[in-house]
């Protein structure tokens, strides 16, 4: 073999090479992790975690592959239960994760920090809970992060503020509560802003750029109203209290008094 049928030999060695360990790591978790009712992931079997890619080809339903590596992993709308495995985050060359439209459930691992290349996360409509990991503003490249219609709760993290390339960022329709971070609500410069529609249904969320809350300021004035009510009622009430328990001792008094001039000698 001359030189470069063995630099051809090495290149396609490289290509094909196997499997990267990570990779393996990172599907196999997560297809235990998974659950697939409807038996929708086709080519998720331990054989195929052992070599998911060759070069750009994929054997995996809903992988992307980029160089022998899972770049993209895309399951929307599968009838997916379960939940999301830290080791996901073995996965390090994934810059698109998609598993919307699911019915997954438990919290969004902080591990998913370790994907460095990560660029769009769409976890959008599912049955996620836990608070929003604050380290997700460790993955600098994140261009979409799309949480919307979960059942998240806490606050936003206002770390997430820090990620400059944040094009898309939609957190509506969960549990989450406190004030919306200004890093977020009312970025500065010529960064991409976010409106109203991006917080809504979040029942605790306050703060620009949601409207004021006006059932809030009414509350207020429930709260004055009932505050300045029972005061009066309390009011009337000791009033009463103290008024009976003079009349009680007057009485007592009287009594007494008799009693004593009865007991007096006459003279
Ligand atoms: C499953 O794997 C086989 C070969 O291993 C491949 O031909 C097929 O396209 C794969 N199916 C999917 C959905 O990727
Ligand atoms: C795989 O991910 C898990 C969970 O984040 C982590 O503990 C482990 O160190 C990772 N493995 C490698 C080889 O990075
Ligand atoms: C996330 O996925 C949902 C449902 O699959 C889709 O409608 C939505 O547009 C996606 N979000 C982004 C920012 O692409
Ligand atoms: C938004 O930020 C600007 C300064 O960057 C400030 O002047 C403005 O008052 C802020 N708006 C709200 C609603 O907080
Ligand atoms: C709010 O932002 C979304 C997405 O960026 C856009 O589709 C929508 O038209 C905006 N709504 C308003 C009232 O500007």
């Amino acid at each position: 073999m001359g030189f470069w049928g063995r630099l051809l030999a090495v290149a396609l060695l490289i290509l094909s090479a196997a499997a990267d360990p990570n990779d393996e790591q990172c599907l196999t978790h997560l297809s235990e992790s998974l659950e697939d009712p409807l038996n929708n992931l086709q080519n998720w079997t331990k054989a195929t975690f052992a070599n998911p890619c060759q070069g750009f080809t994929s054997f995996l339903q809903g992988a992307t592959c980029n160089n022998g590596r899972i770049y993209k992993l895309s399951l929307p709308n599968l009838a997916l239960k379960g939940t999301i495995s830290p080791f996901l985050s073995n996965c390090t060359n994934l810059q698109a994760l998609d598993l919307s439209s699911n019915q997954l459930s438990g919290p969004i691992p902080p591990d998913l920090q370790y994907l460095v290349n990560l660029a769009v996360l769409n976890l959008s409509s599912n049955r996620l809970s836990g608070p929003i990991p604050q380290q997700l503003a460790l993955c600098a490249y994140l261009n979409v992060i799309d949480l919307h219609d979960n059942q998240l709760s806490g606050p936003i993290p206002q770390q997430l503020g820090l990620l400059v390339r944040l094009s898309v960022f939609d957190v509506s329709n969960n549990k989450l509560s406190g004030p919306i971070p200004s890093s977020l609500g009312n970025r500065s410069g010529n960064l991409p802003r976010f409106n109203a529609s991006s917080y809504e249904g979040n029942k605790g969320l306050y703060g620009y750029p949601l409207p004021p809350m006006k059932s809030k300021g009414l509350s207020v004035l429930a709260i004055v109203g009932i505050g300045l009510g029972s005061g009066f009622v309390s009011l009337v009430l000791s009033f009463t209290a103290v008024c009976i328990w003079l009349r009680v001792t007057e009485k007592k008094l009287a009594n007494d008094e008799g009693k004593i001039s009865q007991l007096m000698p006459d003279y």
